[in-house]
């Protein structure tokens, strides 16, 4: 039996992820789960809800929740880390400061996830260092906190040798609408993919040795990437902004008639188009505060008072996917996922040292990277452009450099302009100086 915490104990995702947990004790038999938050009041509340799912289940796994990091991870073999460093103020602030100007409003694409990187590099190492400190020798951090690309780009820079495997729920999320639109289960998906977190391309959606992407593209042409009756999609993309997301990518393949985008391309590939669409006054940031976190938070308060829980917290691919990464580490299963990984080759015109995206084996050695090969120039330079702009802003941020966070600023395809960005990260500057010191 395993030990296990939930780094970010008081995210909203944690009672789903919970159950998720419980769902597979068979293949991941826990005597104890902890959790962890520098946030203890909101972490009691959520964990009053993840208590109510496990109660379903069984009596027998010791829950522990905590504020202190070594209580937290003495001796545990998995770490779930799911930091929102800021929390939701921050993130309506990444997303309106840039609408603001004219520019991407976004948690994690554009300036409002660079201003969330050089937020969460050093909480994310101060973590790996608890872990180090407290944890087995063989324990993993199996970790979602955004934004994924930048957060991997500074521990591979900062603790090389840590052992983090850094994952999105985004091509998982997106093959789960593949596999509703082709009549198939998720699991019967094998994808090739490439590209950094947030920013990448399926190649080829293989059903039983079967390319079905050629169909999935005419698909997508008149509905998007959905289907009519959306609750056979993730529940938690059938919010109305969500909606839309899919919907636009339509709009990329308009243009580039290759392969099949993440949706998080357009906000590079259509920034303006974004902008125009988006609401400067209420942001997602917004929809996730009136909607997720309320009702969160209200159940919890509701169960207290009648002892009946409204929520069931169901598990969506989100939830089903950080398990299913850890069940293949536990068990050395080398199950095919796609997940960040150093490149050393895998794509050879891309830098060895960047960290991609693409089909591994998950092995309790960590992930083991599929040869993905040379790839398209225009999709190389895309790609180039991204991952210069999200190294140098690590360098910003570990360096205290203003100049080279405007250089990573100014990279950025979301920009129209050095000028822009330039205005753009002075108003970011001030409203995270509590959270910038080096800025
Ligand atoms: C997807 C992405 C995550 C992101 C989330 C935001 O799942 O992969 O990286 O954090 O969407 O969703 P939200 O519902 O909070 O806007
Ligand atoms: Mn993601």
């Amino acid at each position: 039996t395993y030990k296990l915490a939930i780094a970010g104990g008081g995210s909203t995702y944690t009672p789903g992820i919970v159950r998720s947990l419980m769902d597979r004790l068979e293949d991941l038999p826990l005597s104890e789960l902890r959790f962890y938050d520098i946030d203890g009041e909101r972490q009691s509340k959520v964990v009053i809800a993840a208590k109510a799912v496990i109660s379903e289940y069984t009596d027998r796994i010791n829950i522990v929740e905590t504020t202190d990091p070594q209580v937290a991870f003495d001796d545990v073999d998995f770490v779930f880390a799911q930091m929102r460093v800021g929390k939701y103020a921050m993130r309506e602030l990444d997303e309106k400061i840039p609408l603001s100007h004219n520019v991407v409003g976004q948690e994690t694409c554009g300036p409002g996830g660079l201003a969330y990187g050089l937020r969460t590099i050093f909480p994310m190492v101060e973590l790996i260092d608890f872990v180090e400190k407290y944890a087995k020798p063989s324990c993993w951090i199996v970790n979602y906190s955004n934004p994924a690309s930048i957060v991997a780009e500074g521990v591979r820079k900062l603790r090389p040798h840590a052992r983090v495997i850094n994952i999105c729920d985004m091509p998982v999320a997106t093959m789960r609408n593949m596999s509703a639109i082709l009549g198939v289960e998720r699991e019967e998906l094998e994808v090739d993919y490439f590209g950094l977190n947030h920013f990448g391309w399926f190649t080829k959606v293989k059903v039983d040795g079967v390319d079905r992407l050629p169909e999935l593209r005419e698909h997508i042409y008149q509905y998007g990437l959905l289907t009519e009756d959306v609750s056979k999609i993730d529940y938690r993309h059938a919010d109305s902004s969500w909606i839309k997301t899919f919907k636009n990518i339509k709009l990329i393949m308009d243009y580039f008639p290759d392969y099949i985008p993440n949706p998080y391309l357009q906000y590079y590939f259509f920034p303006d188009y974004i902008v125009e669409t988006s609401n400067k006054e209420y942001t997602r940031a917004n929809e996730v505060m009136d909607g997720r976190e309320k009702s969160l938070f209200e159940t919890v308060k509701n169960y207290e008072e009648t002892g009946v829980l409204a929520d069931e917290f169901h598990v969506g691919v989100h939830g089903i996917f950080i398990v299913d990464v850890t069940v293949s580490l536990a068990k050395n299963l080398a199950k095919r996922y796609l997940v960040m990984v150093e490149n050393n080759g895998t794509i050879p015109n891309l830098p060895a040292n960047a960290m991609v995206e693409v089909p591994c084996l998950i092995t309790s050695k960590g992930p083991v990277p599929e040869y993905v090969g040379e790839i398209p120039y225009f999709h190389q330079a895309m790609i180039e452009q991204q991952l210069a702009s999200e190294k140098i802003l690590v360098e910003a941020i570990t360096e205290g450099s203003y100049e080279k966070a405007l250089q990573a600023f100014t990279l950025n395809k979301t920009f129209p302009s050095a000028r822009v960005a330039k205005a753009v990260l002075d108003d970011l500057i001030e409203a995270n100086k509590e959270y910038w010191p080096t800025l």
